[in-house]
């Protein structure tokens, strides 16, 4: 069957244009999907309260139907829509990180569908800050349920070609600001437990939960990844294989290109340093900015141009975990889980 070119239509960034809200608002309300960019990564949208159009996200990236999808707000009114239970510390911390890149586990109430919490019983909720998130949720009125917009497995897209590349002919529309302002998503928190309970490691960062919050909880989730085939699922996940490194390795990193140039592989290398000694014409190098911030702005596209340049194989130069690096940190070890 043919499938229908994906529209792309270019928006500002920091002064969405009304026309363009108003269109993207109008397919969504009609059913259709729509990617947009948030602070974080680009997310393909749904109307959060119309499941048909929910299911049509899963069909898209390829998603298991058991992995909930977040549901974004433009105003704290449409949390009244999701959950009936906000406590007092939930207001606060709402209060001081909304809008923003931190996602709360609400019980869900039964306006939201399955469909959307993956059959739980819990809801999943964000106020993004990204002005065209924002602009889009009110423009239309109603919550979002937005996922990373990528195919299942993929690294997250941080611009709208990234999401051309992996959904074309899947999906309505996307709206392209040009890059993200982050580039790794949303710190996933549940409060309902004591201490609080950090799912996904993200842009919100511990130090900066534990300073508003006090002490916070890494969930089983946030463990690090063991490289036994099996424990976990892959995700994150360019089509060549990652393998990490630790900083300053420079010796282990000659051994592992040694050994993949005897198996005839192609190579890529992401690290902050540079190697100059190193046959450019076996191996690209991607030099990553030192800053953490800068780093987690361009590593997803880093593993995407190096899956474009046709390499087999990826080397990836742990960075430090603290800050941001934490969420770095857990993606990377994501991508490299067989
Ligand atoms: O920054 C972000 O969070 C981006 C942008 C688009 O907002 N969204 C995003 O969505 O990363 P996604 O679907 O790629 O990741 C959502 C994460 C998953 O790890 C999912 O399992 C978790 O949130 N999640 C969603 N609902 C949940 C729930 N009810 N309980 C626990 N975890 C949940
Ligand atoms: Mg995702």
């Amino acid at each position: 069957m043919l499938k229908l070119l994906t529209q792309v239509i270019k928006v500002h960034p920091q002064k969405p244009e009304k026309e363009v809200m108003a269109k993207a608002a109008e397919v969504i309300m009609r059913g259709g999907l729509v990617a947009f960019p948030t602070e974080t990564v680009y997310g393909l949208g749904a109307d959060a309260l119309n499941p048909r159009a929910v299911e049509r996200i899963f069909q898209a990236k390829g998603r298991p139907a058991d992995n909930p999808i977040i549901v974004h707000l433009g105003d704290l009114k449409q949390l009244e829509i999701l959950t009936n239970c906000v406590s007092p510390r939930a207001s606060e911390v709402m209060k001081r990180f909304w809008p923003g890149p931190l996602t709360l586990i609400y019980p869900r109430s039964e306006k939201v569908s399955p469909v959307v919490t993956g059959g739980q019983d819990t809801v999943a909720v964000r106020m993004p800050r990204g002005k065209v998130a924002l602009a889009l949720i009110r423009a239309l009125g109603r919550p979002i349920a937005a996922p990373s917009a990528n195919l299942s497995g993929r690294p997250s897209g941080t611009t709208a070609k990234h999401v051309f590349y992996d959904l074309n002919g899947e999906i309505d529309l996307i709206l392209d600001a040009g890059p993200v302002e982050i580039g790794v998503e949303s710190t996933v928190l549940d409060l309902s437990t004591q201490p609080p309970t950090i799912l996904r490691p993200g842009a919100i960062t511990t130090e900066e939960l534990r300073g508003t919050i006090g002490e916070v909880a890494l969930g089983k989730q946030c463990q690090p990844v063991t490289r036994s085939p099996g424990t976990r699922y892959r995700h994150y996940s360019p089509k060549a294989e990652v393998s990490l490194v630790k900083q300053n390795a420079w010796y282990e990193i000659g051994k592992l290109i040694d050994q993949y140039i005897a198996m005839g592989k192609k190579i890529g290398l992401i690290t902050r340093l540079y190697y100059p000694h190193f046959d450019s014409s076996r191996v690209i190098i991607k030099v990553m900015p030192r800053g953490l911030g800068e780093y987690a702005k361009e590593m997803f596209a880093a593993l995407r141009e190096l899956d474009e340049e046709g390499v087999d194989c990826i080397i990836v130069e742990e960075v430090e975990q603290k800050g941001i690096g934490v969420a770095i940190m857990d993606r990377l070890l994501r991508a490299a889980a067989h």
